[in-house]
């Protein structure tokens, strides 16, 4: 298949760019697309053979729910069966914006598109391309990242072209996502609304704004034993590099040298190591590849950053990966959430 690469830095200039990819998507095509969060792989959600090739397209395990993205409140009534009053207050606060919501889902919505699930997960994104291209297609438009399963989600149009070229019909190739992360699930189908996944909207911020919010079992760390994740795609290997990689935690000076000593063995036995460092201690690695995560006290930076760095890390070519540990307030629940998985939970106190 040929992919067609369309190029758009602004929604307004490019309208018509627009309507001949919501074209594409009305016809039951495969297009990916720019949000704040990170690049999505569109295709109309209410068309069980068009999002029968998302998972084709992307090699997804079948049980594994999508999340239908629509641009305007009243898109959301036909979709689902009861709208509860604590949404009604998430949607007015972080809407359009990085929170997907689950709902108790009406007949409209295919079972192909549900993984087979009763219920279904609506985003309403704020970037403008998406917002335009949901608003041309006229459809409620499902989307998962656009990544091949399994791989670091997309942030920039290259990741997608690296991943899904010849396997979709169209890329919007916008700017970089400016999350990084993807959207913070949250059930609201439950007695208290919990969160299914950590992401651009942080746990802080929900309960100011509702009161009372849970964290479902499955993705706390100390309890996943037991529990297994409510959301079907928080149970897959996911973001991995192709390198092994660990994360050290503890008191700054004990992770650096933690990390100096493994390089140097990693080196004598004549390996390539990568270090994803916070900027603060850079400087304090003299052997290995360096990359920068960002500012520990500007944990949006690594937010933004980690994917890509992921993917550049696999792109060196590196045999073994050492990352320092980040704290979890705020965005950096999702950060670690997203490293930990990165990193097949090897994680080392120091
Ligand atoms: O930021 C985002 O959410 C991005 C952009 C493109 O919007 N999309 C995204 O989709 O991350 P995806 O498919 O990669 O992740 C969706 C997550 C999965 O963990 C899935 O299992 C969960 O949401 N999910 C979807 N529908 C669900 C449902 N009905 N019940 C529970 N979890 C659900
Ligand atoms: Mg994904």
């Amino acid at each position: 298949m040929d992919t067609i690469v369309l190029k758009i830095q602004q929604e307004e200039k490019d309208r018509e760019k627009l309507r001949q990819a919501a074209k594409i998507l009305r016809k039951g095509g495969l297009v990916a697309f720019p949000t704040e969060t990170v690049y999505g792989l569109g295709a109309n959600g209410l068309d069980p053979e068009a999002t029968a090739k998302i998972y084709e397209a992307k090699g997804r395990p079948s049980d594994n729910p999508l999340i239908l993205h629509i641009s305007r409140r009243e898109d959301l009534v036909p979709l689902v069966k009861e709208i509860p009053p604590v949404a009604e207050k998430l949607m007015e606060c972080f809407w359009p914006g990085p929170l997907t919501l689950i709902f108790k889902k009406s007949a409209l919505v295919p079972k192909r598109t549900t993984g087979g699930l009763d219920t279904v997960a609506i985003r309403m994104p704020s970037h403008p391309i998406a917002h335009g291209l949901i608003k041309e297609a006229k459809v409620p438009i499902a989307a998962p990242s656009a990544n091949l399963s399994g791989k670091p989600s997309p942030t920039k149009a290259e990741h997608v072209m690296h991943d899904l070229m010849g396997r979709i019909d169209m890329i919007i190739a916008g700017p970089a996502s400016s999350i990084g992360l993807e959207s913070t699930v949250v059930d609201v189908t439950s007695a208290i609304p919990t969160i299914l996944r950590p992401g651009g909207i942080t746990y802080e911020q929900l309960k100011k704004t509702i009161g009372k919010i849970e964290i479902d079992k499955g993705i706390q760390e100390d309890l996943k034993e037991t529990f297994k994740p409510k959301a079907p795609g928080m149970k897959y290997t996911h973001y991995a590099p192709s390198a092994p990689m660990t994360i050290v935690q503890g008191p700054r000076n004990a992770v650096i040298e933690k990390i100096n000593k493994s390089t140097e063995e990693y080196i004598k036995q004549g390996k390539k190591v990568g270090i994803l460092a916070t900027e603060d201690n850079v400087k304090k690695y003299s052997k290995g590849l360096v990359l920068s995560l960002g500012k520990r006290d500007k944990p949006e930076s690594i937010a933004a950053n980690l994917f890509a760095l992921l993917r550049q890390l696999d792109l060196e070519g590196v045999d073994v990966i050492f990352a320092e540990g980040i704290t979890s307030d705020g965005i950096g629940m999702a950060i670690v959430n997203r490293m930990n998985k990165a990193a097949g939970h090897r994680i080392v106190q120091v």
